[in-house]
């Protein structure tokens, strides 16, 4: 986590070019590739941050060239840019740029399970950067479905690719979903750790790399002000908000298997609950940092059946209106089935047992087809006594509020109390805001430049490490658990609502309201 990112050319300015390698990416054909990791990859080569001689060979399953495969990935760029908006309208492509990343480009067509596409991937990597390819590091980004994880690391293993010496490391990135419950995650881990050390592989939620999810530590613990009252003296409670107006898209197969359970609680949710909850490590080494945060979900209360019974909401959207549009019901979406019980959303109190959270709820939320696209963490902090207030007529001060806006419109706000002009004494809400684009005018990247960085200069800091990637589905174990039961209630909501009714049950039993999500 070692460089900050800025606008247009100037991504990180100030940090030098990532040692000299080979980034081989398995699905180079696929969608994460055109829409994520290329533009990440020009990102970086727009703010020099790549070596000279850095080399791409991608695989995929389809038979293509490698001048296909660039004038396809090219496409995919053009669609990233033009939605991008410059100073003078949609950003153009950086052709120089381009040329530049993709002038040592090769692509491999193979069967993952076939160890001869390895055997062949060797040579290729051997041959690319004018024939040092396997001198220098080389990356293994694995943006396919997690059936081919363990495939692809037993074939890089068995042809000798994953063996390191002196400068030549080779580390292996691993896209989300990491196992479908403890049980996988764990059987993965077991897999992946039996051939490679801990320290090559790099697990990814991408999360991590958002300007304002990394912000948190930053705002935390690099400003006296606010660690002082972050501690249950002060705050009365913290609601983290995922919200999406999508629905499941093309994505139906998957979705319909996995949940918004499982599809955001153990990573992105969790990521926002740890970094918020952490105490202060030591240092920004990755060890430090991920023991921190792994000492918040060793702390946090695995829910009891009775307590998921009464402590968490699964819902799911039925037919309803988003910003104007009509939305068909979850069950009418493509590759969905007709009865299907997958929630769509859920909410959830948690609690953590330690000295400085002791009785403050941490209340998730994360749902489809809602109202707002909102990704928030907001903290409120204990009232005021009312006594002083009492005695002209009001009963309550308003809320302080401490709310981190991840994502639109990236900021922070703090809201309190201030007097309404006139003769008698009454206090309305008001906002201290700060926004990222105004200040610093940045157009945010794609999240995956930093990642991408990071694992090229070997920083862990942002990867998950095994044991974090276990206790977070270890924390929603029990509730996968409780859901197998068929007569497991499930709550229904309007697709542009805020969720179903029982979420809002679930903090109004504890004394609380959720923040509203309401359309633009
Ligand atoms: C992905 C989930 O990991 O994160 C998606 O699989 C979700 O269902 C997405 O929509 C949200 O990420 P972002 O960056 O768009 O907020």
């Amino acid at each position: 986590m070692n460089i900050a990112f800025a606008p247009a050319t100037g991504h990180g300015l100030g940090s030098p070019p990532a040692p000299p390698c080979v980034l081989v990416i398995f699905g180079a054909t696929g969608d994460l590739t055109h829409r994520l990791l290329t533009p990440a990859l020009y990102n970086l080569e727009r703010s020099g941050l790549l070596a000279p001689d850095f080399a791409i060979v991608g695989v995929g399953r389809s038979d293509m060239s490698a001048d296909a495969l660039r004038q396809d990935l090219h496409e995919g760029l053009q669609r990233y840019a033009a939605g991008k908006q410059g100073p003078n309208g949609p950003l153009q492509v950086d052709e120089d740029a381009w040329k530049r990343l993709t002038a040592d480009l090769d692509y491999l067509a193979g069967d993952l399970n076939d160890p001869q596409t390895y055997v062949r991937l060797g040579e290729r990597i051997a041959a690319s950067r004018g024939g040092k390819g396997a001198e220098g590091g080389v990356l293994y980004y694995l943006a396919v479905a997690p059936s081919l994880f363990e495939p692809i690391i037993e074939g890089l293993h068995s042809a000798g690719l994953t063996r390191q010496e002196g400068e030549a490391w080779r580390r292996v990135i691993i896209e989300k979903p990491f196992g479908h419950d403890l049980a996988s995650a764990q059987a993965l881990n077991r897999k992946v750790l039996s051939l490679l050390g801990e320290d090559q592989v790099f697990r990814i939620d991408h999360f991590l790399g958002k300007e304002t999810v990394q912000n948190i530590m930053a705002f935390r613990f690099g400003n006296g002000l606010f660690e002082p009252v972050w501690n249950r003296d002060h705050i009365d409670h913290v609601q983290i908000t995922v919200a999406e107006t999508v629905g499941v898209e093309k994505r139906g197969a998957f979705y319909d298997a996995a949940g918004a359970l499982r599809d955001m609680v153990p990573n992105h949710l969790v990521q926002l609950f740890t970094l918020t909850a952490m105490e202060p490590p030591s240092s920004f080494q990755a060890d430090a940092v991920r023991n921190r945060k792994q000492d918040v979900l060793l702390a946090t209360k695995p829910l009891s059946p009775e307590e998921v019974v009464r402590d968490v909401v699964r819902g799911q959207y039925q037919a309803g209106e988003i910003a104007g549009e009509p939305r068909a019901a979850y069950r009418g979406e493509p590759n969905v089935a007709q009865d299907s019980r997958t929630e769509t959303y859920v909410a959830m109190r948690l609690m953590i047992d330690n000295w400085r959270w002791a009785g403050v709820p941490f209340f998730l939320r994360t749902g489809k087809a809602l109202a707002r696209r909102t990704t928030e963490i907001a903290i409120q902090f204990k009232h005021a006594p009312l006594a002083l207030f009492q005695g002209v007529g009001m009963e309550r001060c308003p809320g302080n509020w401490l709310v981190i806006q991840i994502q639109p419109d990236e900021g922070i706000s703090l809201q309190f109390g201030a007097k309404v002009p006139g003769p008698r004494l009454r206090l309305e809400p008001v906002q201290m805001q700060f926004s990222y684009v105004d200040h610093f005018q940045a157009q945010p990247g794609t999240g995956y430049e930093t990642l991408i960085y990071d694992a090229m200069t070997g920083d862990q800091t942002l990867f998950q490490r095994a044991d974090n990637i276990e206790s977070a589905w270890e924390l929603v174990e029990p509730i996968l658990e409780a859901w197998r039961d068929p007569a497991a209630p499930l709550s229904p909501y309007p697709a542009g609502s805020s969720g179903p009714e029982q979420a809002e049950a679930l903090l109004g039993n504890h004394g609380r309201r959720w923040r509203p999500i309401l359309p633009r």
